[in-house]
């Protein structure tokens, strides 16, 4: 049973997911399928992963109900410049058939909109069209800047966590402020599933390196949404909650941060988004 955690807004959220950021048309019924079938409820697309509508499609087959279900989408930079988020929201929402999201985030904090973003976004709350709001992607002082304008908190701050990329003061900040932290990349696209330490860990816990790497995570109240379009690995993402990590080793995963990003800044962003 995969465990959930209690958002500042009182609603529920399922702390594992699945990313599917990449998952390709061909491949939406069968992941979707299969994590269902292994207990995932939350799903995280995102407008500029162009995978919207078949995702919304494979959910709608997937046999479960509506309200068990936790389904997350982005409002990108493009949106934030124009200004126009409702806009941006219904056109998510027709994509993917639906009546209302559980949670709709910014996706970057684009210099200059984000704030002005942040307020479109709370007054679409009123609409009922999204129940929760969070962000991606930010720093201590965009969170700061968005509680100097605005009494509504994210419930969520989705940003790369893994045991080579740990950020552990804004986690701290994060998780300090009521905001649940949700980590992208999970697994690192891969980038420690050899890694000798992950490696020692798994043989010693009978688990799998991308196991230990996101029950790490977990023990730690982080949020998890790996991808995977793979029926096998999907199963073996979700199957971390009959063990757990003595402290010493956490200890241990914790030291391993090597601030390794492997979601970069997107293009568009790269010269004016400043940390
Ligand atoms: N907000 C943001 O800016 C942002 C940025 C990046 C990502 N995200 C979100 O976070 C999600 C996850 O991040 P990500 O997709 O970048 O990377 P990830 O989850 O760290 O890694 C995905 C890669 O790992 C492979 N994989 C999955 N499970 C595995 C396992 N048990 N053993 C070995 N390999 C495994 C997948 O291949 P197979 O599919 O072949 O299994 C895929 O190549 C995205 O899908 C997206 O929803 C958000």
């Amino acid at each position: 049973m995969i465990q959930t955690v209690t958002l500042n807004n009182g609603r529920t959220m399922p702390l594992l997911g699945l990313g599917v950021y990449k998952i390709e048309n061909h491949q939406a019924q069968h992941a979707v399928s299969a994590a269902v079938k292994a207990g995932y409820r939350l799903f995280d697309t995102a407008s500029v992963y162009k995978n919207e509508e078949i995702i919304g499609r494979a959910l709608s087959r997937c046999g479960i109900p509506r309200d068990r279900l936790f389904i997350t989408s982005k409002i990108w930079n493009t949106a934030q410049r124009l200004a126009d988020v409702e806009g941006a929201l219904d056109r998510s929402l027709e994509r993917l058939k639906l009546d209302y999201i559980d949670m709709y985030m910014i996706h970057w904090p684009v210099p200059g909109c984000y704030l002005n973003t942040w307020t479109a976004m709370a007054d679409l709350l009123e609409s009922h069209k999204v129940l929760s709001l969070g962000v991606c992607n930010f720093s201590m002082q965009n969170l700061e800047e968005l509680s100097s304008i605005s009494g509504i908190v994210p419930v969520v701050n989705q940003i790369e966590v893994h045991p080579l990329c740990y950020p552990q003061k804004l986690i701290e900040y994060c998780q300090s402020r009521g905001i649940v932290v949700q980590a992208y990349a999970p697994l690192a696209r891969g980038a420690y599933l050899d890694h000798d330490v992950l490696c020692v860990l798994a043989t010693k816990y009978a688990k799998t390196p991308a196991q230990i790497g996101l029950r790490w995570a977990v023990q730690k109240g982080i949020s998890v949404i790996p991808k995977s379009a793979n029926p096998a690995r999907i199963v073996q993402n979700a199957d971390l909650w009959n063990f757990s990590i003595e402290p010493e080793d956490m200890q241990i995963l914790d030291s391993l941060n090597a601030d390794l990003h492997t979601s970069g800044i997107p293009e568009d962003l790269i010269d004016i988004l400043h940390y």
